[in-house]
């Protein structure tokens, strides 16, 4: 069995790791591609070296651009790799430009076609991430949902039963692998964070790119750093927009973007995280930890419906939702699935349907 990974954005190496060592079990032959949507250190190489993952068989060097520029490059540089390495399957993960773009590529060469993180829908098209999601889901010939409900999703779409195996959640088994390591990395008291800090990030455009969204959404965690330290470590995008804006920033301390360990150990001993990733709503439901989503809307409902996040949709809320902690933390359960062996079921998954190279 040859299997064939892309990995483009920082939020895919931390579900491709635990496939990787899986499939290295089975003794499978593995290509990664790098399609080099994230290109900075501390998004890219940091994760491959702090989760053990070779490094990339190619990189595909793509850059930053339009989506339609980067989603062009993706395919153009990837059709001949594919075309000459003929893996039994291609899998891609999550829903970033390099998902969709190498989910094209790979269904129109003819090679199967795996979806890890397959059936969850925002039903919020203003979303890049959805519509990546919708398309890639519609061209897998395998989809593996992380959560119950992501499978329902799929029957409802029309996919058929045979191409949809729940797996459960492939990022916790990282975060369940490396958590003993993150605990004891002493970042934490390295930075002289207690248990009373407030961990945040963002990054979508919808609430970082227009900027009267983003001065309601500084104001919000101001109000919230008069109360307690908020720590703040900040994605590029982010910080240009940040700059951009001059807002100022009162009692919120930035940093630089930090990697896995670095953030799974704030994070597991945070007193809640503000944030709009989709990964760290599922990390905190692992975790236990409070978590307020500043979005509308999340494609990840069994971290409400199960866990412990809940969704701000208005920044000038989110004080209150904090102070509300004090009298009432969430309890939370861990969903069916998100129990650090995902890796080993997809891998299982893919072993039931064979190795031939065509669809
Ligand atoms: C991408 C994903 C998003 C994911 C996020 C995690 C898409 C559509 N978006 O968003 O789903 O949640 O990654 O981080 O695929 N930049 C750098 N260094 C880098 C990469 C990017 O400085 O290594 C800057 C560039 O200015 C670039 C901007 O960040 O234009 C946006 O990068 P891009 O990959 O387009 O989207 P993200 O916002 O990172």
């Amino acid at each position: 069995m040859h299997v064939l990974h892309i990995a483009g954005a920082r939020p895919n190496f931390p579900k491709l790791a635990p496939v990787h060592r899986a499939a290295c079990v089975a003794g499978w032959q593995q290509t990664i591609v790098h399609t080099g949507q994230h290109y900075d250190v501390a998004l890219s190489e940091q994760f491959f070296r702090e989760l053990s993952i070779p490094h990339p068989d190619e990189n595909l060097e793509v850059g930053s651009g339009t989506h339609a520029v980067q989603t062009a490059r993706i395919m153009e540089r990837l059709e001949p790799i594919l075309d000459a390495r003929r893996p039994d399957w291609v899998l891609v993960y999550g829903d970033v430009n390099s998902t969709v773009a190498a989910a094209l590529v790979a269904s129109k060469l003819g090679i199967r076609l795996a979806h890890v993180e397959a059936g969850l829908r925002s039903f919020d098209r203003s979303m890049p991430e959805e519509i990546n999601r919708m398309v890639t889901d519609r061209l897998a010939d395998l989809l593996l949902t992380p959560s119950r409900d992501a499978g329902e999703t799929l029957r409802r779409e029309g996919e058929p039963d045979d191409e949809i195996e729940f797996v459960g959640n492939v990022m916790i088994d990282t975060l369940l692998h490396v958590l003993p390591a993150a605990r004891a990395s002493g970042v934490r008291a390295g930075l002289g964070v207690g248990d009373d800090a407030v961990i945040v990030t963002l990054h979508r455009p919808s609430n970082v790119d227009d900027p009267v969204r983003l001065a309601r959404v500084v104001a919000a965690l101001r109000a919230v750093a008069e109360e307690r330290p908020v720590l703040f470590p900040v994605h590029p995008r982010t910080r240009q927009r940040l700059v951009d804006s001059a807002l100022s920033l009162g009692r919120i301390r930035i940093m630089d973007p930090v990697g896995y360990l670095a953030m799974l150990d704030l994070v597991s001993g945070a007193y809640a995280v503000v944030t709009d990733s989709g990964g760290l709503q599922e990390e905190t439901t692992a975790l236990g930890v409070p978590c307020f989503t500043l979005r509308p809307n999340t494609e990840r409902p069994v971290t409400i419906t199960e866990g412990t996040n809940e969704l701000v949709p208005d920044p000038d809320a989110l004080a209150a939702r904090v102070a509300a902690l004090r009298t009432h933390r969430p309890a939370g359960r861990i969903p069916e699935g998100w129990d650090g062996a995902a890796a080993t079921r997809i891998v299982a998954a893919l072993t039931k349907r064979g190795g031939s190279a065509s669809v």
